[in-house]
C-alpha cells in the first residue's frame, strides 16, 4: 500500500531519502527502471530476502512498518500461500500495519485465513459463474472498443489517463453495478487509498491516515446506497448477486459487503492501470513482441 522512508517526518520524504536498495522504501521504485530491474533480478536469484522496517513519526506514528519478506519465485510463493498457519494473511497483507480503525473498511477477504476466507469465498463465488464471466468478457470487449474508438477519433491521447485508467474503472464499476455518475468519485477515492503517499493524490501527506479512512468511509457509504437499491432485485451485476447470495442460510453482512466492494474497486483499478501502462512501455521497447 503506502511506503515511506526511515526517519521521515509528516511531510512527503524527498526522493533522495531512504535506502534505494530496500523495496519497502519509495525511493527504490522512484529510480530509473533499468536500476529497479537490475535489483529485482538479483532478488529473484534468492528464494526469499528480508528487508528491515522503520518507524514513522508524528501524525503517522500509528502506522507500524516492521519490515517485509520478498518472495519472488514460484515455488516459495506456493509454499507461503499454502501454509496460513505460518504465513498468515489475517494480521494484514500490506507492508505497513495500519491502526485498528482501518479494519472497518479494509478487513476484507484478502486479509483472512481459512475458515473465514473459505466462508466468504463460497458466498462471493455466486458472482463468478461461467455465465457471469461470459457477460464480463463481453463487457470488457465493448468497453475496450469504445475507448479505442474515442481515442482514434481524437487522433492523440495521454495513454495512462485516456486508456489505461479508463478501461479498468469502467469494467469494475460496470461489474459492481455502480451508476456512471459515480465512476469519477470511485476513481478518486481508490487513488487516495492506494496512492496516499503520492502528493498528486493526497496533497496533505500529514493527514494520510484520515485521508485513507475518509476515502474508505465514503466508498462504504456508496456501497450501502448501491446495495440498498439491489435488495430483492434480480439483476446481473455483482452487487445484486452478493446482496442476495445465500449459502447454507448465510448471507454477507453489510460490513463484509462494503469491505469486499472496496477491495474490488481498489484492487481492480490501480493494478490493471499500471499493468496496461507498463505493457505499452515494454511493447514499445520490444518491437518483436509488438509485432506479435
Ligand atoms: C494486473 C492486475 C492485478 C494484479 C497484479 C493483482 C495482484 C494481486 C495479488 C498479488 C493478490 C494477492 C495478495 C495476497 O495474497 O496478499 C491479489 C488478490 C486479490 N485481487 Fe488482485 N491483482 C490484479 C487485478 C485484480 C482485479 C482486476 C481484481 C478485481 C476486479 C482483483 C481482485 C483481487 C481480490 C478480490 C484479491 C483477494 C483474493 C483472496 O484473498 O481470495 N485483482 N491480487
Amino acid at each position: 500500500m503506502t511506503v515511506a522512508t526511515p526517519g521521515s517526518t509528516a511531510k512527503p520524504p524527498p526522493a533522495t531519502e531512504g535506502d534505494p536498495r530496500n523495496p519497502i522504501h519509495n525511493v527504490f521504485w522512484r529510480r530509473h527502471r533499468s536500476e529497479v530491474e537490475e535489483d529485482l533480478s538479483r532478488l529473484r536469484s534468492e528464494p526469499l530476502t528480508f528487508f528491515p522496517g522503520f518507524q514513522f513519526v508524528d501524525e503517522l506514528a500509528g502506522i507500524k512498518t516492521p519490515g517485509a519478506w520478498v518472495v519472488p519465485r514460484h515455488a516459495p510463493i506456493l509454499e507461503v500461500s499454502r501454509k496460513p498457519q505460518i504465513y498468515s494473511s489475517a494480521q494484514g497483507v500490506t507492508i505497513n500495519d495500519f491502526p485498528p480503525e482501518f479494519n472497518e473498511y479494509f478487513n476484507s477477504i484478502i486479509a483472512m485465513d481459512d475458515p473465514r476466507h473459505a466462508r466468504l469465498r463460497r458466498l462471493v463465488s455466486a458472482g463468478f459463474t461461467p455465465r457471469m464471466l461470459a457477460r464480463l468478457e463481453d463487457s470488457v470487449r465493448d468497453q475496450a472498443s469504445m475507448i479505442v474508438d474515442e481515442v482514434c477519433e481524437r487522433g492523440e491521447c495521454d495513454f495512462v489517463t485516456d486508456v489505461a485508467a479508463r478501461l479498468p474503472l469502467r469494467i469494475v464499476c460496470d461489474l459492481m453495478g455502480i451508476p456512471a455518475s459515480e465512476h469519477d468519485f470511485v476513481f478518486d477515492q481508490s487513488n487516495i487509498i492506494l496512492g496516499a503517499a503520492d502528493e498528486e493524490y493526497v496533497p496533505e501527506f500529514g493527514d494520510l491516515i484520515t485521508a485513507i479512512l475518509t476515502a474508505g468511509e465514503s466508498l462504504s457509504r456508496l456501497m450501502d446506497d448501491v446495495a440498498e437499491s439491489k435488495v430483492g432485485v434480480e439483476s446481473e451485476d455483482l452487487t445484486s448477486i452478493l446482496v442476495n447470495a445465500e449459502v447454507d442460510g448465510e448471507r454477507l453482512t453489510r460490513a463484509e459487503l462494503a469491505s469486499f466492494f472496496i477491495l474490488l474497486v481498489v484492487a481492480g483499478n490501480e493494478t490493471t492501470r499500471n499493468a496496461i501502462s507498463w505493457g505499452l512501455v515494454y511493447l514499445t521497447d520490444n518491437d518483436d513482441q509488438r509485432r506479435i
